[in-house]
């Protein structure tokens, strides 16, 4: 079994990124493969752009690795209310190749950020659009204040109605994979 877990954010330092893959990382027994996505980026999608050179190879890519996942925790960065450009781009190119590009593939959705917003917007956009693309969303999580709720030298979360959270957003993902000690996960 096999989670995908990244950022939608560029950011070589990313918050979001440290929080997919401590949420990944709470499900035992699961490989955890991390991406960057500065390995997808593209010329901005254009359909010009399009009609000449066809689907990018990293967008090929980048398609091919979601359906190998069983499962994805994807954090989304918030820029300005909404989705980052380097995320936008990706979604926008592997649209093309297949809207439901998510592959009805299971999925945890979280958001973080420094203030106290907790990327809630992005990530409720998100969140309402998954069906469109084919997202299985079983749970979605906002994390405010990530460098007061999560200790990143102890990889521990301070916020216990927050860690809380969490665990059962990983529990219902381990579940909706088939996996057990769910409730050992949740508690
Ligand atoms: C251009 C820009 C716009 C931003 N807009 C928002 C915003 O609308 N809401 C918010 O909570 N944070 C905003 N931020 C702060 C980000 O939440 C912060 O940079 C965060 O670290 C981004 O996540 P990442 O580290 O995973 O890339 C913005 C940052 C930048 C650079």
């Amino acid at each position: 079994m096999k989670i995908l877990a990244f950022a939608a954010s560029n950011s070589s330092t990313s918050i979001n990124q440290r929080l997919a893959r401590h949420v990944a990382r709470r499900i035992p027994g699961v490989e955890v493969e991390t991406l960057d996505l500065n390995d997808y980026e593209m010329p901005i999608f254009s359909e010009q752009r399009e009609r000449r050179s066809g689907q990018p190879a990293e967008a090929r890519d980048f398609y091919r690795k979601l359906g190998e996942a069983d499962a994805l925790v994807i954090s989304f960065a918030e820029h300005n209310g909404t989705y980052t450009a380097a995320w936008k781009n990706l979604l926008d190119w592997t649209s093309r190749i297949d809207r439901r590009f998510f592959q009805q593939k299971p999925a945890l959705y979280l958001g973080t950020s420094p203030g106290g917003g907790g990327a809630q917007s992005v990530l409720s956009q998100a969140t309402a659009s998954a069906p469109h693309f084919g997202a299985e969303v079983v749970a979605s999580v906002s994390v405010p204040r990530f460098q007061d709720s999560y200790d990143g030298a102890r990889d521990f979360v301070a916020d216990p109605a927050i860690d809380r959270e969490l665990a059962q957003a990983a529990a219902l993902l381990a579940e909706r994979m088939g996996l057990r000690e769910i409730r050992r996960l949740a508690s």
